[in-house]
């Protein structure tokens, strides 16, 4: 996730884009730059804070320009990958949000065609694509670019040529035109902009928009003038950067659909990458803390099932103290910040151990993906909210898709049978919208037991670390205590705890599990506690077993995690709010990328 902005009018555009840029900083903030004209085109760009670029950056005079706030997916965050990117002449500059799919293909015919490149990206190609379309008119060259790419784009663009004007396109990464007086802006977000003016206009996937200081045009793909109307947006400045939402946690959630895309489009199942990766591990052990412990949880399922790859979890804090085996199985670290001291030690001690060694991460060029032998990324964007939940979801994509890639590379999946995975995979962002619309109706649940003082969460087999992260979500934001369980070890121990005080939610989805907890629902049930079941869409069965019943969409049972787990994200951001919590810095916690020197 990047920030974009541009600006067209007769204030100098420095001073508007660099404040425009800071709003942004929360979509990303690994590197920065601007472009601006005035007789020539001007660009200042660096590795770092937007802060940084501020104070380095010297005065650059112009009243139309474009300003970028990168998240790095390809290539490192440093000056060369920085946006924008300029073509081989020099004369028009251009900003990118999202992940051009196909851009290996591209990059490597227009290389052929004599183009030089001058970062890792994906985003480098657009600029090439642009300079040899360009004859005269910037909107009809962003009109071709923009026919060539595949995957997701937010894109803005200035030509020296062509002064005054700013040219811009979407495809799935948002952008917002704001409409001002004498003067126009292009956001990737209401924030960067709303200091300005309100009056906005929601570009729409497949919209090329122009604007000038007193115009702005949109066109479709195939150059139709598209008649649109500006709306109000009634939204304070604090409420605009969390889009509206009371918290960046429930933000996030909302985003989960959007991030899972990009994960699956980042992993590239088929197209660029094909399905072949270094590694034929024998076996694996996927060393990780937390939410992302819990990942790998449901990671280990994934891998022995589809790569028929036998898998075991350690949590990496008791790494160290596990004797060294003769058996050498890949390690993989799953850390979304890449900075989590444990599980960077436990790395090291496996590299000490001759382990190979393989990372899952969403911070391109953290301190993980440096001592990793190779880094697969997730692509949720920053993490606000100490809560972990679009990186968690993304891990769980990340980890299919990689599972997917070594059950083929091992000779234990066919193709068939992985495109057929990657076909139901590509539906769960529909499925997740589906489960967000019904937020209200958890939410009405989640009030009625946020006054408890404890509560079980019972999954089996895939289902037990939802039913762990379940637990952990609840206990970190609404200080309720939580425990989760398989259904199976409640009778021995457990179900001492249980009565009417202590609701249960129960992960009872049409799996091979079902039997087995509708078993374990009757226990808890016999001691009065009210059963909460989350079951597969159209049960009616299990309505007769429990007191509410939430369902997710029906999907292969390797991908219910992904659904169930957004419930219980939404179950315990209600509770949590309904108790009045502190929901995005919950007491006594914080995310590694917060405190760096997190010590565990
Ligand atoms: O950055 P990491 O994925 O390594 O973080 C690990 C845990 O600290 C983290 O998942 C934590 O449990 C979550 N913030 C909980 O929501």
């Amino acid at each position: 996730m990047c920030g974009i902005i541009g600006y067209t009018g007769d204030r100098q555009a420095q001073g508007i884009i660099l404040a425009g840029l800071k709003r942004l900083e929360y979509r990303g903030y690994d590197s920065a730059g601007i472009a601006i004209v005035d007789e020539n085109l001007e660009m200042f760009k660096d590795k770092g804070e937007i802060g940084h670029l501020e104070e380095s950056m010297p005065g650059i005079k112009g009243n139309f320009g474009i300003g970028h706030t990168r998240w790095a997916t390809h290539g490192k965050p440093m000056k060369n990958n920085s946006h924008p990117m300029t073509d081989c002449k020099n004369e028009i500059a251009l900003v990118h949000n999202g992940i051009i799919e196909n851009y290996m293909t591209l990059k490597e015919e227009l290389m052929k065609r004599g183009h030089v490149f001058r970062s890792e990206t994906d985003t480098e190609v657009a600029v090439h694509l642009l300079e040899e379309f360009y004859d005269g008119d910037l909107e009809s060259a962003v009109l071709k670019t923009v026919t060539k790419l595949k995957g997701s784009y937010a894109i803005s663009v200035i030509h020296k040529k062509e002064k005054g004007k700013v040219v811009c396109a979407r495809m799935i990464s948002p952008l917002v035109l704001g409409i001002g007086k004498g003067e126009n802006f292009i956001a990737s977000d209401v924030p960067a902009i709303l200091e300005y003016t309100d009056r906005m206009i929601y570009l729409l996937d497949g919209e090329i928009a122009t604007i000038t200081k007193n115009n702005v045009k949109i066109q479709d793909l195939e150059g139709n003038e598209v008649k649109r109307e500006w709306e109000i947006v009634d939204m304070s400045l604090e409420g605009a950067e969390k889009g509206g939402y009371e918290h960046f946690m429930l933000k996030e959630i909302f985003e989960q659909p959007k991030v899972i895309q990009d994960t699956i489009i980042g992993t590239s199942l088929s197209s660029e990458n094909g399905y072949s990766i270094g590694f034929k591990p024998d076996t694996i052990k996927i060393i990780a803390c937390g939410t992302s412990y819990h990942a790998g949880y449901v990671g280990k399922h994934m891998f022995e099932e589809i790569a028929k790859t036998p898998t075991t979890v350690e949590l990496a804090s008791e790494y160290r103290f596990s004797s060294a085996t003769t058996s050498q199985p890949l390690i993989i670290g799953i850390t979304q910040s890449g900075e989590t001291t444990d599980t960077l030690s436990a790395i090291r001690t496996a590299k000490k151990r001759g382990h190979d060694t393989l990372s899952i991460v969403n911070i391109v060029g953290s301190t993980m993906t440096r001592e990793a032998d190779e880094t697969f990324y997730t692509r949720a964007g920053l993490e606000v909210g100490v809560a972990a939940t679009k990186t968690y979801i993304t891990q769980l994509i990340a980890i299919a898709s990689l599972a997917i890639k070594m059950g083929v590379t091992k000779g234990r999946l066919g193709i068939d049978r992985a495109r057929l995975l990657e076909n139901q995979m590509r539906s769960l962002p529909k499925h997740v919208r589906s489960i967000l619309s019904n937020a209200a109706e958890i939410k009405e649940l989640a009030e009625s037991i946020s006054d408890v003082n404890s509560m079980f969460f019972l999954g089996r087999n895939i289902n037990y670390p939802v039913a762990l992260e379940g637990a952990l979500k609840m206990k970190e934001i609404s200080y309720i205590h939580a425990e989760g369980y398989p259904g199976g070890e409640l009778k021995h121990g457990p179900l001492a705890l249980v009565t009417s005080e202590t609701p249960v939610i129960a992960i009872a989805v049409r799996d091979q599990t079902y039997e087995k907890m509708l078993g374990n629902i009757g226990e808890v049930s016999a001691r009065d506690a009210k059963v909460i079941g989350i079951g597969t869409e159209g049960d009616r069965e299990l309505e007769k077993y429990v007191d509410h019943t939430i369902f997710v969409p029906e999907v292969p049972h390797l991908f219910t995690p992904v659904l169930t787990s957004v419930v219980l994200q939404l179950l315990a951001y209600y509770a949590a709010n309904a108790r009045g919590c502190e929901i995005d810095k919950p007491r006594h916690l914080a995310s590694a990328l917060q405190w760096n020197d997190y010590i565990n």
